[in-house]
């Protein structure tokens, strides 16, 4: 596998004073010490003395000796060779020689590579990216320093600023495994995914790994800056140089593609739940929650409605439910339903795939076979296909998503159809696509003896002998080595020497574009068999996954501590150019509380993707715990408000959503995206921003009577707030000017999150409504924010289509609306500019709102272009 490293350069740096060494740990494995440390030829040293942080390495490479010289070879490239410093430590032959070389992409990237003369695999060619640029005042640099061994580069701004340097040294070259040590000029490092961690910023002190499901990749140092380790490809680095955050994310996905644009039903409220018994069960459920008349537009069924948890099936106890889907739309409601990507190899489904010559992970060669498992299946009785365990009572098999050929796409896509004449679903929500196996290699898997799952014999893949190379590599990476003992790469997937792409890659160079193709084909098998923009939520994503889909957070747990790492997962989802992406309100496992799932529903209010999902099984009794707002009182209250809040300000988060498709624009995002000139605001990430204008704190405390929460100090920006209409809270009272710095916030339960509003801000609005399929009927309303500046000018636009056609180009299917506003002493100037499309017709304009008006109305004054209006002055 080629890395692909993307590095998004956030151009707020600030020297950090740290005195502790730069280590590269040289023992990841338990039980470092004297001997064996120097038995590596590395450095053994405890920090008795308690000199150094925690988590630094007690041994370590003596980094500043090793790596590579070089030689130039012409103008952007060198030859480097191995110098005589510390060879890769798990064996394995470094690569004696090596070619470095870079590049300027367009106008605002550089991409810097390291590579051996080996055609290997290019990720990024799989991926296919747009590789669009786009121009910036920032030029980035590339100073290699040809003349010290080891050789190394910096890459710096214009002004001379470092922002990336290899100068620790410590560069190892291997098949199977490459090491790049690097300074950063600061320890405010944000962005590596996806890892749940609590706080925004990422640790230097704490290891990282980016596989999916579990392991590899990125090791961080007591120091600022990082060591990335991978286990084979070569290093393919993009820099984007901002030089501000938003221009970083619009920089890195103009060039990794723009993320889709959601149906606009897909903002609305969305329930769901592992553990529905029947049909009946999930309609109770909808029916509560509608009776309280919360907002509400998406019902989800979890594998329950399979019959026995097969794809594209419905159980013996979900008969009606195409024709209550049918119900659903008819309330102006839709429908996910949930698909795992493994197919059980003995029912009609994989014989068309069989039929169609679809591919699927396989073996390489046919003696690896386990004729134990595979003869039990006439179908695959004599394919190389790869066989697995995971929710089905027989064995599966893992369609080949990266297949060039069409007959997997066709095939998978066909199933969708033929499904959706059953079920008129509008959503698929693509679950265990790492792709995860139950059992792998395990003797005793957690499901044998489960009264739900026979004891099929798990997936075995070879750890010792000539097959293991793939499976069981010299550095097995730190995921493993955190794992613990007897783990391996394949731990709960597949193996790693399985072959996909139809035979042309191995699973261990593509192992995280699993999810990410699976989205890809998803997509369009979603529009072919519903005609309409559809959604695609994956739980495993790969940088450009956003052009497809969008994202939860995984299975969370009912905790305090993951309601808080929401908030973070959340922007970062954004930084990675998914803004589709929320977290499972209330906590997928566990039970949860009345208080943590009725904060839970005021923070997912405003996360782009929400919806409530959990898991509540009970096979043996008829009482496990409901949990969705309907059950406590008090939860469906402030649910109801915060989503009525909510959806009076969904043409708002649709236009920020148009803004992320078609400019990378971020949804969400941490408040120094916006107001970075106050250093304080770096260290926040208890609180965001939604879209330019609004700034959210949310509770993330238990028993919280109010909340802590800064109100960014920048000139000529006020806050005013949204927050609340309850009079008695004189202080935030809905329109109210709000004094920037640190603020206590009444932590309401029966109201949204404390949330402000930003001066110099038009934002469009509509009244709420039952489904966003009403409240899109309603008529359009304005909240002026008046700036501070002179003009007390404000801005704002609307992007409107119809919410729910596949979009053939983003960039000519809405119309868009600008507003401007500006007052001087004697008049206010209200604007709209309307850019229209055909077919598309904005909403009414019923009214605006202006906080922070200076005088008194002089009803008799009001022209529209030019004549005349007569106002009543007592309905004003
Ligand atoms: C720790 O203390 C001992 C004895 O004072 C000293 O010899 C040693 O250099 C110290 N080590 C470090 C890493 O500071
Ligand atoms: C299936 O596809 C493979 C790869 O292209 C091809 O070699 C094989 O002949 C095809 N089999 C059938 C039955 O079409
Ligand atoms: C959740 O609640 C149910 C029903 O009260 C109980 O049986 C179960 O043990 C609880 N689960 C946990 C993880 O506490
Ligand atoms: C919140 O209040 C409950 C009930 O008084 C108490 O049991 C719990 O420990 C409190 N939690 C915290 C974090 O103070
Ligand atoms: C908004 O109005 C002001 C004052 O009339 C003008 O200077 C500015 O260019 C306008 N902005 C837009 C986006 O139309």
């Amino acid at each position: 596998m080629r890395n692909f490293i993307f590095l998004l350069v956030v151009s707020i740096v600030t020297a950090d004073k740290s005195d502790v060494k730069f280590r590269i740990d040289c023992w990841p494995e338990p039980g470092p010490n004297k001997a064996n440390c120097e038995s590596r030829g590395c450095t053994n040293d405890h920090l008795s003395n308690n000199t150094g942080p925690p988590n630094t390495p007690s041994c370590f490479m003596p980094r500043e000796q090793m790596g590579y010289s070089a030689t130039r070879v012409r103008d952007g490239e060198w030859k480097l060779t191995k110098n005589k410093g510390l060879a890769n430590p798990w064996g394995g032959g470094d690569l004696p020689s090596l070619k470095f070389s870079y590049n300027d992409v367009g106008d605002s990237v550089i991409n810097v590579r390291i590579e051996d003369n080996l055609k290997r695999l290019e990720t990024g060619d799989l991926l296919n990216l747009p590789r669009a640029t786009q121009s910036t005042i920032e030029r980035l640099i590339v100073d290699v320093r040809d003349t010290s061994d080891p050789f190394s580069f910096q890459v710096k701004r214009e002004d001379g600023q470092s922002i990336f340097d290899t100068s620790p040294g410590g560069l190892i070259f291997s098949d199977k495994f490459i090491q790049l040590a690097v300074q950063l000029p600061s320890s405010r490092m944000f962005g590596w995914g996806e890892n749940v961690h609590p706080h925004l910023k990422v640790s230097i002190l704490f290891t990282w790994s980016l596989r999916t499901t579990e392991q590899r990749m990125v090791i961080t140092v007591p120091a600022p800056g990082y060591v990335y380790r991978t286990i084979g490809g070569i290093l393919d680095i993009y820099l984007f140089p901002g030089p501000s955050p938003a221009e970083v994310i619009q920089q890195y996905t103009a060039f990794v593609g723009r993320s889709f644009l959601p149906p606009y039903w897909a903002l609305g409220f969305q329930l769901c739940r592992y553990g529905y018994k029947s049909l009946d069960d999930m309609k109770s459920r909808v029916d509560a929650v509608r009776g309280y008349k919360i907002p509400f537009d998406v019902a989800y069924s979890d594998i329950d409605y399979m019959d026995r948890s097969k794809d594209f099936t419905i159980g013996a106890n979900w008969a009606g439910f195409g024709d209550y889907v049918k119900q659903l739309h008819d309330w102006g409601m839709h429908n996910i339903l949930i698909f795992d990507p493994s197919i059980e190899v003995d029912y009609d489904t994989f014989q068309r795939a069989i039929d169609k010559n679809a591919s699927f992970l396989e073996w390489e060669r046919p003696d690896e076979v386990p004729h134990d498992i595979q003869d039990l299946y006439p179908l695959v009785k004599n394919t190389k296909i790869l066989l697995s365990v995971v929710w089905p009572d027989k064995h599966v098999a893992f369609p080949d998503f990266l297949d060039p050929q069409k007959e997997t796409s066709e095939w998978w896509t066909d199933e969708f159809r033929r499904f959706h004449d059953q079920i008129a679903f509008d959503g698929a929500w693509i679950d265990m696509n790492e792709p995860a196996a139950f059992g792998t290699n395990e003797l005793n898997p957690f499901y044998f003896d489960n009264d739900n799952h026979p004891n099929l014999k798990p997936l075995s893949c070879p750890l010792t002998g000539p097959d293991s190379e793939w499976d069981a590599p010299p550095y097995k990476t730190q995921a493993v080595y955190n794992f613990g003992k007897g783990a391996y790469l394949a731990v709960k997937t597949v193996c790693m020497r399985a072959m996909c792409g139809r035979g042309s890659v191995r699973q261990y160079d593509v192992h995280s574009l699993y999810g990410w193709s699976e989205s890809r084909v998803t997509a369009d098998a979603m529009r072919a068999a519903t005609g309409k923009r559809g959604v695609v939520i994956s739980r495993s994503t790969f940088p450009s996954s956003g052009r497809f889909g969008g994202h939860w957070l995984g299975d969370n747990t009912a905790t305090w501590d993951d309601l808080r790492s929401a908030v973070i997962g959340v922007m970062e989802f954004n930084l990675f150019g998914i803004p589709y992406v929320g977290s499972d309100v209330c906590g997928f496992n566990g039970n949860t509380t009345e208080q943590l799932c009725l904060r839970w529903h005021q923070l997912g209010a405003f996360h782009s993707f929400y919806r409530l999902a959990q898991l509540i099984i009970n096979h043996n009794t008829d009482d496990g715990m409901d949990q969705d707002p309907a059950v406590w009182e008090s939860v469906a209250v402030a649910t109801r408000n915060a989503n009525q809040f909510r959806y009076e300000y969904l043409p708002y988060l649709y236009s920020l959503h148009y803004r992320a498709s078609l400019y990378g624009d971020t949804v969400i995002r941490p408040l120094f995206f916006d107001f970075g000139s106050d250093m304080k605001t770096l260290e926040i990430d208890e609180q965001f921003m939604w879209g330019p204008s609004i700034l959210v704190t949310p509770v993330l405390k238990e028993n919280a009577s109010t909340m802590q929460g800064y109100i960014p100090q920048v000139p000529g920006v006020s806050f005013y707030s949204l927050y609340s209409p309850d009079a008695s809270l004189s202080d935030f009272s809905y329109g109210k000017k709000v004094a920037s710095g640190i603020a206590n916030f009444p932590a309401l339960t029966t109201y949204n999150e404390p949330t402000l509003v930003r001066s110099g801000s038009i934002i469009p609005r509509q009244a709420s409504a039952v489904t966003t399929v009403a409240a899109r009927k309603g008529n359009l309303n304005l909240l002026i924010v008046p700036g501070e500046d002179t003009d007390r000018s404000a801005t704002g636009e609307l992007y409107w289509d119809d919410g729910d056609s596949i979009v053939e180009d983003i960039h000519t299917s809405f119309t868009k609306t600008s507003f401007n506003f500006s007052m001087t002493s004697t008049a206010s100037t209200l604007t709209m500019t309307v850019a229209p499309v055909e077919g598309v017709t904005n909403p009414s304009l019923e009214f605006f709102e202006i906080f922070s008006y200076p005088t008194a109305v002089d009803f008799k004054k009001f022209t529209m272009n030019g004549e005349t209006l007569s106002i009543d002055s007592q309905a004003f």
